[in-house]
């Protein structure tokens, strides 16, 4: 008996050597452990020992079984943790990994030009203005005397909502609403959205204009050139060039269109400026008389200039950008440059 304990001992530890699973080793315990398992075949035996070796043999059972089911007990316990290793090392997280970045909103490059160029204006005195998109035909042409069959209306193509009622088609308007509510001295700019049906790459059916207005007594023109130099020079750098060119508004006698020195080819000539080294950059004059008669100012008393600038044309010019559609595409890898 001694021997087959002995041999049940050697088999068991050989059968659990190739023993990988969970349900392999709980079989190996019912085949040798178990109710109806090799111990009990042995032990049924013990009726033929000799009666004083019998307490020995017990004995040496007893440690046989108590023996295997500890070691059962090992290497399942020796499973469970090579399992939990495993699992573990798949899950690792290398934390030497870089985040995810989140993306951040930024202002939009006209939003940018237009603070900017508030911001110098604000510094000179003027404060902020603001009319409406749809606007009547009377303050978008009428009271800067443009009448009904007034030929200069020509030079805006317009979008209509009723005969009397359009988009506007410039900021001009809101000098016409600024003067109506307040007596000089009127220093203000207007920033916002105007539209014209015209649509290329330099032309789009709404873009934003700031309108400037400075209405006191003896101002004159030599207050509109500095002021506008001035406001050129922030924006361009000092170097620029800049040249006040006669020209026709109905709203402003005398009239004059501002240009800078081409930023593209500093004045050799190029495309961007049509080879004449300048770039027209916004419209200007001092306010006509028609004008103060029509919001009740006393052109004897008040002089005033106004002036009005295109931002897209401001921005594409700043930032060396070749097409105005690129400003409402929303192309993230175009408002990221900003
Ligand atoms: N409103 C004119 C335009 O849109 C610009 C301008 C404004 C000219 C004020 C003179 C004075 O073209």
């Amino acid at each position: 008996m001694r021997g087959q304990l002995e041999k049940l001992q050697r088999d068991a530890e050989e059968e659990l050597r190739g023993a990988v699973t969970d349900e392999a080793i709980q079989a190996i315990r019912t085949k040798y452990l178990g109710r109806k398992g090799v111990l009990t075949s042995i032990l049924r035996g013990l009726g033929g020992v000799a009666p004083e070796e019998r307490p020995a043999m017990g004995q040496l059972a007893n440690q046989v079984k108590d023996a295997l089911s500890l070691r059962i007990d090992a290497v399942l316990a020796g499973i469970a943790a090579s399992k939990k290793d495993g699992k573990l090392l798949q899950e690792r997280v290398d934390v030497t990994l870089p985040g995810r970045g989140i993306a951040c909103g930024k202002l939009h490059p006209i939003t940018l030009v237009m603070q900017e160029i508030c911001g110098i204006f604000a510094s000179l005195g003027f404060s902020i203005a603001e009319g409406p998109e749809v606007e009547l035909d009377y303050y978008n042409f009428e009271a800067l005397n443009m009448a009904k069959d007034h030929p200069s209306r020509d030079m805006q193509a317009t979008f209509y909502v009723t005969e009397n009622l359009l988009l506007r088609t410039h900021t001009s308007p809101v000098q016409i609403r600024v003067m109506e509510k307040q007596k000089p001295p009127v220093r203000v700019i207007a920033p916002g959205k105007v539209y014209r049906p015209d649509a290329d790459i330099s032309h789009s059916p709404m873009f934003h204009q700031i309108e400037g207005l400075y209405v006191d007594k003896g101002v004159t023109f030599g207050d509109l050139k500095g002021t506008l130099t001035f406001f050129l020079k922030h924006v361009f750098g000092d170097e620029i060039g800049v040249r006040f060119r006669p020209s026709f508004f109905p709203f402003t006698e005398p009239s004059a269109e501002v240009d800078i020195r081409c930023v593209m080819c500093s004045g050799k000539g190029c495309r961007v400026c049509g080879q004449s080294g300048w770039l027209e950059i916004l419209g200007s004059g001092m306010v006509d008389p028609e004008v103060f008669k029509a919001v009740g100012y006393d052109s004897e008393e008040y002089t005033g200039f106004a002036f009005g600038l295109g931002v897209e044309r401001i921005a594409m010019l700043r930032y060396g950008i070749s097409d105005i559609r690129l400003f409402t595409e929303n192309d993230r890898r175009f408002l990221e440059q900003f």
